[in-house]
């Protein structure tokens, strides 16, 4: 009778846990502008810190998934954002390097909180590339900055979950 009653719990419960997956992974992660200064052909690389960079640090991390949640191996991300002053490197490479995900799908990217700078509020660009996919360029924000509200641009479904201050995440699904 035990395992009937488990059986018939596990064929109630696994539609269920269909559903709530379907949810996580079915909305594609929305699109933004790439903006005036991405710049192609960055280092590949998982830490943007700079020596003697005296910022507050950073580490964000995630997976690439793909609409039915599976996990994309071997995708690319291209971040690029702005330094401590607010000023993005358009002459070198300074705080933009790109990676690739891991047979789980996982990415980890270690740098600098970067600062606001006039028009925007608190922002990371990154572009991501399943294996021979379509590129999705987007940004990633930060919850509770006071520049949020006044940003046109902002999305709250691009907000990281942050663990403390120095610590983001996000999970990016691409269609
Ligand atoms: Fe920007």
């Amino acid at each position: 009778m035990v395992t009937r009653r488990r059986l018939v719990a596990a064929a109630v419960l696994l539609p269920l846990a269909r559903t709530a997956l379907a949810q996580t992974c079915g909305q594609v992660t929305a699109r933004q502008t790439e903006g005036p200064f991405f710049k192609p052909s960055s280092p590949q690389r998982v830490t943007l810190i700079e020596p003697g960079a005296k910022a507050p640090r950073l580490v964000v991390s995630g997976r690439v998934l793909a609409r039915d949640c599976q996990p994309l191996k071997g995708a690319l991300l291209d971040f690029w954002h702005a330094d401590e002053q607010g000023d993005y490197d358009n002459r070198d490479f300074r705080y933009r390097g790109h990676q690739f995900t891991d047979a789980d799908g996982r990415w980890r990217l270690e740098t600098i909180l970067p600062a606001v700078y006039p028009g925007r509020t608190r922002h990371i660009h990154v572009k991501v590339q399943p294996a021979g996919g379509r590129i999705l360029t987007t940004q990633l924000y930060f919850p509770g900055e006071p520049e949020n509200q006044r940003d046109g641009i902002f999305d709250p479904e691009l907000v990281m979950r942050m663990s403390g201050r120095g610590e983001g995440a996000f999970d990016f699904v691409v269609g």
